[in-house]
């Protein structure tokens, strides 16, 4: 089981559209997938289709800190994807995290290793971060076995990811499982000279982190979310391109960290 945590405190560079379409990239290829929504925002929700006034916030992962199942709280969605929903009430979780036994560093982990054994409910586990550094991020990292950096050609988005690798790193110390960071360069257009230079940066420092598969602007992944679809549902024009470049992603990650 691959557990993919999608994080960068910058806000606004995809996170939630990385999450949501490579959730249904794994599960168009028949994997079975779990997306976490750990945003209180709730956009990953939303985006597959899930609309948060009917929920309470024992329906989210409030409900998993306080026993329940992941299993118990995730519904399915037309992605083909369970999904644990967010609610707003999830504005509070550093709070409640610090309530728990070590901080609620491994309440995450533990309710994902529950889900383990003794054969695992699901193949892949995404989990979808608000911006934010912090207890939330300090537990998804604790039970990721990836995390993912989607980055723009922007100055800030170097010093997140920065801080980023300092959380990954002192994630490591009580996580094995933790492989590291990967980047995918999201609205990418390299014929852009602020692109290009911006490029080289990221090549200098952080060369061996990079996918290869980059994601550019397209009109698919902005227009999907207002119709509550991952692009493997909707029809527009661009989208069987933008669904390859998922399906690549997709292939990429498993010749990183294997099959499942
Ligand atoms: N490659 C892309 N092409 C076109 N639109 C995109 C692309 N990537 C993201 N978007 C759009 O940009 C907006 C921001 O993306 P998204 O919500 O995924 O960012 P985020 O990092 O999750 O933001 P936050 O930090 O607030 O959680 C969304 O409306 C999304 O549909
Ligand atoms: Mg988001």
């Amino acid at each position: 089981m691959h557990v993919y945590a999608l994080a960068l405190e910058k806000g606004g560079v995809g996170k939630t559209c990385l999450s949501v379409n490579l959730a249904a990239a794994f599960s168009r290829l028949n994997l079975r997938v779990l997306l976490i929504d750990l945003d209180a925002q709730g956009h990953a929700s939303q985006w597959v289709g899930c609309t948060t006034e009917d929920l309470r916030p024992e329906d989210s992962i409030i409900g998993v800190l306080n026993g329940r199942s992941l299993a118990d709280c995730a519904r399915e969605t037309d992605e083909g994807v369970a999904l644990v929903p967010a609610h707003s009430a999830m504005a509070g979780l550093p709070v409640q995290l610090a309530g728990l036994p070590n901080s609620g560093i491994f309440a995450l982990h533990d309710v994902i290793e529950q889900i383990r054994r003794p054969v695992p409910h699901y193949d892949i586990i995404v989990l979808d971060l608000a911006p934010a550094r912090g207890p939330v991020l300090a537990t998804a990292l604790a039970a990721a076995t990836r995390c993912i950096a989607p980055v723009q050609s922007e100055d800030l988005v170097l010093r997140a990811l920065k801080a980023l690798f300092d959380s990954v790193a002192q994630a490591k110390r009580i996580n094995p499982k933790l492989r590291g960071v990967s980047i995918i360069r999201n609205r990418y257009a390299p014929r852009s000279a602020g692109d290009m230079v911006y490029d080289q940066t990221l090549r200098a420092f952080y060369g061996a982190y990079l996918m290869q598969t980059t994601i550019p602007i397209r009109a698919s992944l902005r227009d999907s979310a207002g119709l509550q679809q991952s692009v493997f549902r909707y029809s527009g024009s661009d989208a069987v391109e933008v669904r390859n470049m998922f399906l690549d992603l997709v292939e990429e990650l498993i010749s990183r960290d294997g099959v499942v």
